[in-house]
């Protein structure tokens, strides 16, 4: 925290900013955010995810410029850029080294230094579900909690481990990705290689496919769950579909982690109540009860704000992954 001393009677605080960025593989969402994890200022745009690198970082260029602009106005000084990205991050935190199958050519690229040339400003990046993770472990639902895994279900699945308090995953940062665990040996092709992974069952995205190769009509997410309040039933069998894929996905990561939590995030998770509980549901069904004694599957406290509040703390608390609970 920064003291400006004005004169003899007036001690003014001054809080600490840093930009968040959430890169997503449908959308890019931006925030400026206090040390204390107040948003002043916040939107989103779309991720050119079909046009290359550059024009990826293009659109993260004017994220930036955008709050730029904003914190300008507002007479404030952001301590620089958190990103969180798709795929495997360099342990130094600079570059994107793959496992993006959902961004065109988001391979090999060094988000940090082409960030830095274009904006002036600091910058570090994580993984996306990491982000996640860390703004819901500082400020959400996995507050004071030791062991916790951390889902986002998107145009991806993301997931990151918490685990005796520290964030783990695997070696050089390689590991982690539940997304492209199989959950079916003979099922179809997935982006990353493989084939019958939990993305590409689970995932809004899978949803979405679902949905449009059961009626012959096209939906996104949140119209699927409006669809499915109004009683259609092919939006019921497309969303229980999902939670099949799902939850046991989570009941097989549950039964190796036994986490205390596990904090589902992504737009899905804002559908409400009746979401966690068919996915509760289905979890139960499948976990060994042994395993999941102390475990409560929770929607991400933050919402689809937790990445950006995760990727600011990337700067505002200076940390590297595996100490953030020190901050
Ligand atoms: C990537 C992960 C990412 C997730 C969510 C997956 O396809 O492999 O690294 O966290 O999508 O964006």
């Amino acid at each position: 925290m920064d003291f400006a001393y004005l004169g003899r009677k007036s001690l003014i605080v001054m809080t600490e900013y840093a930009i968040g960025i959430d890169l997503g593989g449908t959308a890019i969402k931006y925030a400026v955010v206090s040390r204390s994890g107040e948003i002043p200022f916040e939107g989103s745009m779309q991720t050119p995810a079909t046009e290359g690198a550059d024009a990826v970082i293009s659109a993260l260029a004017s994220a930036v410029d955008a709050c730029k602009a904003w914190a300008e106005a507002s007479a404030i000084t952001p301590l620089g850029v958190g990103i969180g990205t798709p795929g495997i991050v360099s342990p130094d935190r600079r570059k994107v080294v793959g496992g993006a199958e959902n961004i065109e050519g988001w391979e090999n690229v060094d988000i940090a230094s082409k960030l830095e040339k274009r904006c002036g400003l600091r910058v570090a990046a994580s993984n996306d579900a990491n982000a996640m993770a860390i703004g819901e472990w500082i400020f959400g639902a996995a507050r004071g909690v030791q062991d916790a895994l951390f889902i986002t279900v998107g145009t991806g699945i993301g997931s990151a481990a918490l685990i005796n308090g520290q964030m783990w995953r695997g070696h050089e940062g390689r590991g982690m990705e539940v997304g492209h665990m199989t959950v079916k040996c003979d099922g179809e092709d997935c982006s990353c290689g493989g084939r019958g992974c939990l993305e590409h069952y689970a995932s809004t995205s899978a949803l979405v496919r679902r949905y449009a190769a059961l009626s012959g009509t096209e939906a996104d997410g949140r119209k699927i769950v409006s669809l499915y309040h109004k009683g259609d039933p092919v939006a019921s069998q497309a969303l229980s579909e999902h939670w099949m894929y799902l939850g046991h996905g989570i009941a097989s990561v549950i039964n190796i982690f036994a986490p205390e939590v596990v904090v589902v995030g992504g737009g899905i998770s804002e559908a409400g109540d009746f979401y966690f509980e068919r996915l509760r549901r289905v979890v139960g069904a499948q976990v060994m009860d042994v395993c999941a004694a102390n475990t409560q599957i929770v929607p991400a406290e933050l919402g689809n704000r937790a990445g950006c509040l995760g990727a600011a703390s990337l700067i505002l608390c200076d940390t590297n992954e595996s100490a953030v609970g020190e901050f």
